[in-house]
């Protein structure tokens, strides 16, 4: 029997007239405690990414909603709030705008981080509009070099054809169409995500390759080599005949792409203040352990102490937090490689790439976003010395940001070469940054144990700052409900005024229940 619930929102007594045996989502209430009430339940949260900030901020739903009885600890080992979510200053002079260095973009269809910065009245830049002058590099030549002009569109048609794209174009608006149905109240509730790519339809995107998919699906070689392998490089570091179809259609849909004035980390910092979470920076958690005790049976150990809870969400890569736990539940995550990625951010006064790096002849357009394929290599010629290049805005007359994805440090020498000796102030950061994908129908568990939950198991599946948001969503509906007998959305308060219909375009699950 596949666990997926399809919870209704009105009432939590209909997910009891479910015909499914349900495993870990039932509607018990809290048992009677044996010891003493020693005061309010508490819940630990590691993390404060996306996934950890968000899970606070959905627990605080829950508690406004229903008053459920829940205080919330959330333990964050580095001075910073929003995990791989982060900016730095030009020149790390603060009366330049920040940049992104990590996560810098999501889309319209992304529908909890689109509705955080409405309600938390924060500034969106539409980066759709920006030029689209692109060109794709195979490490001795542009195959493609669209100009920033309406003329890029034809060039599209010229190279590719026009059923290539606009097939992609298809496939990738279907998975969004049922990718839509997580902000409704016909948003299944999942205890294993091979569950849920089943009931999405979507075993044929995790375990087929990008290249499988599309080629299969009547996209032309060409397209999927070359236009989609470049997003797919860009935007999770791996080529496209080694990750699954779905994250490769996830990094092609890039409509209404945009992000957060400032730094999208602000998102995660306010789902914190909204969430009323107390809040450990600079605090590692380093172990956890059970103990005898209804209330309280997980303890969590941090370089400032131990603390007993009644749950806690795991809310960071597990493999990566070196948490130490009980090995027959650490056991079960399987390790989980990231891709090691080199990001570099630099000023130059350069206003593009040097031409003869790119070969290109005097007259012709450099393109401003070079996004790699891995086609050279395949037809037996020299890589591309990186994933990506790409010119941000400027921060001067004559001084622009650029930055640079690849495998291996660049170094300066490299990047004087390239920026025809007119570097400025650089940056290198790494990243561990998204999980290696490859083709899979097996996922970490969601729920490790009762009461300990692992929400970077959904990363595998697809890694971004929102879909995090939906698995975290996910993760405390497990939690409020098997602790609590609630969940976000489960129980209506009486004379609550929001009123949203759930067929209204603006609903969204978990915000307007
Ligand atoms: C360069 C780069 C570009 C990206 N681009 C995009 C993009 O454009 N759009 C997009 O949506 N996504 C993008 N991503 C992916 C995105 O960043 C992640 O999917 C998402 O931010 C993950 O959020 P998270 O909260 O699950 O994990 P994280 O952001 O990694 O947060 C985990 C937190 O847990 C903390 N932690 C770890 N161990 C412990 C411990 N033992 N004790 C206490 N705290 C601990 C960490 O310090 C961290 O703050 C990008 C990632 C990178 C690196
Ligand atoms: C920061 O940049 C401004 C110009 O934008 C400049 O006037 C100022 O001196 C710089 N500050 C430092 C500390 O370099
Ligand atoms: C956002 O702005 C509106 C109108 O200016 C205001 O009513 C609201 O309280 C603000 N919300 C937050 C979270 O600051
Ligand atoms: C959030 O709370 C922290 C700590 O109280 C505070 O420093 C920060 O300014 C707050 N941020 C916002 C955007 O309100
Ligand atoms: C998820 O369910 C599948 C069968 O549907 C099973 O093979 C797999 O082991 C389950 N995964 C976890 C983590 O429980």
């Amino acid at each position: 029997m596949r666990s997926l619930v399809f919870f209704s929102v009105v009432s939590a007594s209909l997910a009891l007239q479910l015909p499914f045996k349900v495993p870990f989502f039932q509607s018990t209430a809290p048992s009677e405690d044996d010891e003493p009430v020693r005061g309010t339940p508490k819940v630990a949260i590691i993390g404060a990414g996306a996934a950890g900030s968000s899970a606070a901020f959905w627990i605080s739903k829950a508690q406004e909603r229903f008053g459920v009885d829940v205080e919330v600890d959330v333990y964050e080992k580095t001075s910073h709030i929003g995990g791989r979510s982060l900016t730095v200053y030009p020149h790390d002079n603060d009366t330049f705008e920040p940049v992104e260095l990590g996560a810098s973009i999501f889309i319209k269809a992304n529908k909890n981080l689109w509705r955080a910065t409405q309600e938390f009245n924060l500034t969106l830049r539409d980066l759709s509009e920006e030029d689209n002058n692109l060109g794709i590099w195979d490490g001795e030549q542009l195959l493609l070099n669209l100009g920033n002009s309406w003329l890029g569109m034809l060039k599209i048609f010229w190279r590719y054809g026009i059923l290539s794209p606009r097939r992609a174009d298809s496939l990738v608006a279907n998975m969004l169409k049922q990718y839509s149905t997580l902000y409704t109240t016909e948003s299944p509730k999942w205890d294993n995500i091979t569950d849920l790519a089943y009931s999405f339809g979507w075993m044929n995107l995790i375990e087929s390759s990008g290249a499988e998919f599309f080629t299969s699906n009547g996209v032309s070689k060409q397209y999927v080599f070359e236009l989609i392998e470049g997003a797919s490089r860009v935007n999770y570091g791996q080529n496209i005949d080694s990750i699954h179809a779905l994250e490769a259609a996830c990094s092609i849909s890039a409509n209404g792409a945009s992000q957060v004035e400032g730094g999208n980390w602000q998102i995660f910092e306010q789902f914190l203040n909204h969430s009323g979470a107390n809040i450990y920076m600079n605090t590692k958690v380093s172990r956890i352990t059970q103990k005898q005790s209804k209330s309280r049976p997980w303890v969590v150990h941090s370089d400032k102490g131990s603390t007993g809870y009644k749950a806690v969400i795991i809310a960071a890569p597990f493999h990566q937090t070196d948490i130490e736990l009980p090995s027959a539940l650490g056991s079960q995550i399987p390790e989980q490689p990231y891709v090691h990625l080199h990001v570099t951010l630099l000023t130059t006064t350069s206003p593009n790439i040097n031409r003869e790096y790119l070969a290109l002849s005097p007259n012709e357009n450099v393109p401003r976003m070079v996004l790699t394929t891995y086609e050279g290599v395949r037809q037996g010629r020299k890589a591309p010395e990186f994933n990506s290049i790409s010119y941000h805005g400027k921060i001067s007359e004559d001084e622009w940001v650029v930055k640079i994805f690849s495998e291996a440090p660049v170094e300066d020498k490299w990047l004087q070469s390239v920026f025809d000796n007119q570097v400025g102030w650089v940056h290198r950061a790494e990243f561990d940054a998204y999980p290696k994908l490859p083709p899979t129908s097996s996922f970490p568990p969601v729920r490790l144990d009762h009461g300990l939950f692992y929400v970077n198991a959904f990363e595998p599946f697809i890694s971004t700052m929102e879909t995090e948001t939906l698995a975290s969503r996910n993760v405390v509906d497990l939690l409020l409900n098997e602790e609590f007998g609630s969940s976000i959305c489960g129980r209506r308060i009486s004379g609550s005024t929001e009123d949203i219909s759930p067929t209204d375009n603006n609903f969204v699950l978990g915000w307007d229940c």
